[in-house]
């Protein structure tokens, strides 16, 4: 689990993107502040609620679909905040021991997303950068949610970011 005295303090006048997206998405993990700015970008952008509402349908399709085929961890990576239906809701509805390690490089959606997963025995957050995935795997969390054989056979569903920047081995 990442460190969370070395996170910095949330700053509720400051948007964060990742708290503008739990309020499109009609969550309550955000400010004032994350609400005028999503409002902003909903004037010029309309479209975006439900743009962030079908990839948050998706996302719950994906873990389905994985689970189905026996997946019971989830690596997802450029996580946001989870809330509002995300992997670790999605996964328990039909898997009670289902484990997911989260991954983001923003510190404020990690250090938010450490808040809201406290006390969750079977959730992580990493603070890393998907463009590096050695870096992500020399985390022992995110190494162990892809290798664990304490419920074999298992692997990872990985939640990719899709960008040109999103390196290969991820895949
Ligand atoms: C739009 S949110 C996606 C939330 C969620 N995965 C979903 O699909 O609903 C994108 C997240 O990716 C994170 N992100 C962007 N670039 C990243 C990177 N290089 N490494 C890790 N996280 C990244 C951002 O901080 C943000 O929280």
């Amino acid at each position: 689990m990442t460190d969370l005295a070395k996170l910095p303090a949330v700053d509720p006048d400051i948007p964060n993107a990742a708290r503008m997206y739990d309020y499109h998405l009609g969550g309550s993990h955000n400010f004032a502040a994350d609400r005028a700015a999503a409002d902003r970008t909903r004037a010029v952008m309309p479209w975006i609620v439900d743009a962030v509402r079908a990839n948050r349908r998706f996302l719950a399709r994906a873990v389905r679909y994985c689970q189905s085929e026996g997946v019971h961890q989830f690596l997802d990576l450029g996580s946001g905040i989870p809330t509002v239906g995300n992997v670790h809701e999605f996964a328990r509805a039909t898997d009670a021991g289902a484990r997911v390690a989260y991954v983001d490089n923003e510190p404020v959606t990690v250090a938010s997303s450490a808040a809201l997963l406290e006390g969750d025995p079977q959730s992580t957050i990493t603070a890393a950068d998907l463009r590096d995935p050695d870096a992500v795997f020399a985390r022992r969390e995110c190494a162990t949610c892809s290798t664990s054989r304490s419920r074999s056979p298992c692997s990872p569903s990985r939640c990719c970011i899709s960008s040109p920047t999103t390196p290969t081995r991820w895949r």
